[in-house]
């Protein structure tokens, strides 16, 4: 995998840092909490993480409402603690990336309190003020528009009212929000996950949304209209393009793009000569139905809208989005496992998956998400899939010595790290062993998918790779990496490539098979004759298969084919 890019062939782990691991017993999460539990995610072999924002912050929507682009809330810890996270997290050879929130900043920002005192000052333009609010929907319920007394006009928040929209025509306000980014670059951090990239510009002439007709009850009450005039607007390509430049400014840093839009404007944001988002992020497995079919059409109509030479990447779980283990139910949350780590590209996993957590109920009086505070009832609130890591079965889960900030739920007595590191073949061994074998199968990362088509109810693709890298040089294209340059595993001797080859074992071209039943019924399937590499039951490792092989209700195989035959085995 040396001629990939790091971010290409990473599993990116998702930390909402509130409920990773509290260190100071207040029943928050923190930066030295996070720390703490670095070699889990080591062991885990995950290549780099993720953390939602912690920038000092109201916490009016947890962070996603920031007062300051450079700084670090103390609820989180301090710049040092921040820097000290970084250093360690390198040197155990992990990325990384920050949340970026570009849309909108807290009303307490000091821009916002400046731009609100006067319509003079000057940064009054650096938010989006009228005179007349138009008919444009707040995504957390109610009109985008509050009105603001001092100077008797309208602002704009796409999301609270405390989180007041920045206007992004503003040349200032751009370079502004630029050297933010290059603060952090400069510290080293690897990347960014952008949010509600889609969002950030709006029609320069604020003409009203038309109604959706394909509203119905029960969906977010900002779906009652169609966006045109407030999302996914044409000048937003531009603004990326310029944002991703100033990351390349940068070696090896990535630029990932919070979208929900459908495959084909999705695809826009890579950019004209993909100069947009490195990775603009593929939700379709967080919003399709669990079926064999449903699946295997998101995969083909995903991979046939790519752009020429565009990464995939491809999305599990976020902490806005309900777990997969309460979406589908446990013995499909393993199939889940290896469906996500036998597609190409780039993956991102959320904290807890590997441990198959579900959605915590949450009462009333417990809610703290904005969201459902707003619009209580509709199911909408993100609480259920924010909770505490659970690291044992103690009453805190291992999470806190302090009460923690929303409730652990009761089956965190069996689902918890501890738990499941003394069971082998528990959904966490499931996780290690898939991503070691996507780092010892380059093939998952790199290899071309075929097929992704459904027999009965299991979804079938094969990965198929040419040739082994050590008959090419492996850092072709990649000079800052070439051996002969710098050691870029300096510190790091496990990955040191004269100690361990990736590709070892590889053969010259491989074929791996990949079934997933996603019913509750076993199933008898027609295959070529190879070895199963992996089961999501973790207990038929090595065996070989013939012409037919039988999967076990919710059962996944990854089979190694013979090399015997010449052409793919599907179809
Ligand atoms: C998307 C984030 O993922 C979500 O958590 C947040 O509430 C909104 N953007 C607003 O920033």
């Amino acid at each position: 995998m040396h001629d990939l890019t790091w971010w290409q062939h990473a599993v990116i782990y998702e930390i909402y840092p509130r409920s990773f691991q509290d260190s100071n017993g207040d029943g928050i999460g923190d930066l030295n909490g996070i720390l703490r539990r670095l070699d889990y995610l080591v062991l885990l072999g995950v290549d780099a993480i993720w953390i939602s924002p912690i920038y000092p912050s109201p916490m009016a929507d947890f962070g996603y409402d920031v007062a300051d682009y450079c700084g670090i809330d103390p609820i989180f810890g301090t710049m040092a603690d921040f820097d000290r996270l970084l250093a360690e997290a390198h040197r155990r050879g992990l990325k990384v990336i920050l949340d970026f929130v570009p849309n909108h900043s807290s009303d307490r920002h000091p821009w916002f309190q400046k731009s609100r005192s006067s319509r003079h000052n000057p940064k009054r333009d650096w938010y989006i003020w009228r005179d007349q609010p138009n008919n444009w929907l707040s995504h957390f319920g109610g009109s985008a528009w509050e009105f603001d007394e001092t100077t008797g006009q309208y602002y704009l928040h796409s999301f609270l009212k405390e989180q007041p929209d920045l206007n992004w025509r503003n040349p200032a306000l751009k370079a502004a929000m630029f050297n933010a980014l290059r603060f952090w670059l400069r510290k080293g951090v690897d990347g960014f996950r952008v949010d509600v990239m889609w969002l950030m510009i709006k029609d320069d002439q604020f003409r009203d949304n038309p109604p959706n007709p394909g509203y119905r009850l029960g969906q977010a009450p900002h779906s009652h209209l169609l966006p045109v005039y407030n999302s996914d607007r044409l000048e937003i390509h531009g603004l990326v393009a310029e944002m991703r430049a100033v990351v390349d400014e940068f070696p090896d840093r990535v630029l990932i793009g919070e979208i929900y839009l459908p495959i084909p404007q999705l695809m826009t944001y890579y950019g004209v000569d993909l100069r947009g988002a490195n990775l603009p992020f593929n939700f379709q497995l967080l919003q399709c139905a669990w079926s064999a079919s449903a699946v295997a059409e998101v995969i083909s109509e995903y991979q046939q809208a790519l752009p020429d030479g565009a990464w995939p990447n491809w999305v599990l779980g976020n902490h806005d989005n309900a777990r997969i283990a309460s979406r589908i139910g446990a013995r499909q949350a393993r199939v889940a496992a290896m469906l996500l780590l036998t597609l190409p590209g780039t993956i991102t996993m959320y904290y807890g998956e590997e441990l198959g957590m579900c959605n915590v109920p949450i009462a009333p009086d417990q809610v703290q998400d904005p969201f459902e505070k707003n619009e209580p009832g509709l199911g909408l609130g993100r609480d259920p899939e924010r909770t505490p890591m659970p690291w044992d079965a103690s009453t805190a889960g291992g999470f806190t010595n302090g009460w923690p900030w929303l409730p652990l739920g009761d089956e965190h007595e069996i689902v918890n790290v501890a738990a499941l590191e003394r069971d082998d073949n528990s959904i966490l061994r499931l996780y290690r062993n898939l991503i070691q074998l996507r780092q010892t199968h380059p093939v998952l990362v790199n290899g071309k998918l075929e097929g992704a088509v459904a027999e009965q109810n299991v979804l079938r693709y094969e990965r198929t790779s040419d040739l082994h890298p050590t008959n090419k040089d492996p850092f072709a294209g990649t000079p800052a990496l070439h051996p002969t340059n710098k050691d870029p595993f300096a510190g790091t001797p496990a990955l040191h490539p004269t100690n361990k080859d990736p590709f070892a074992g590889t053969p010259a071209r491989e074929r791996l098979l990949v079934l997933l039943n996603m019913a509750a019924e076993a199933a008898q399937i027609s295959v070529k004759s190879g070895t199963v590499l992996i089961s999501t039951h973790l207990d038929r490792e090595g065996t070989k298969v013939g012409s037919q092989v039988k999967l076990r209700a919710g059962e996944g195989l990854v089979i190694s084919l013979e090399q015997s035959s010449g052409g793919p085995a599907v179809r």
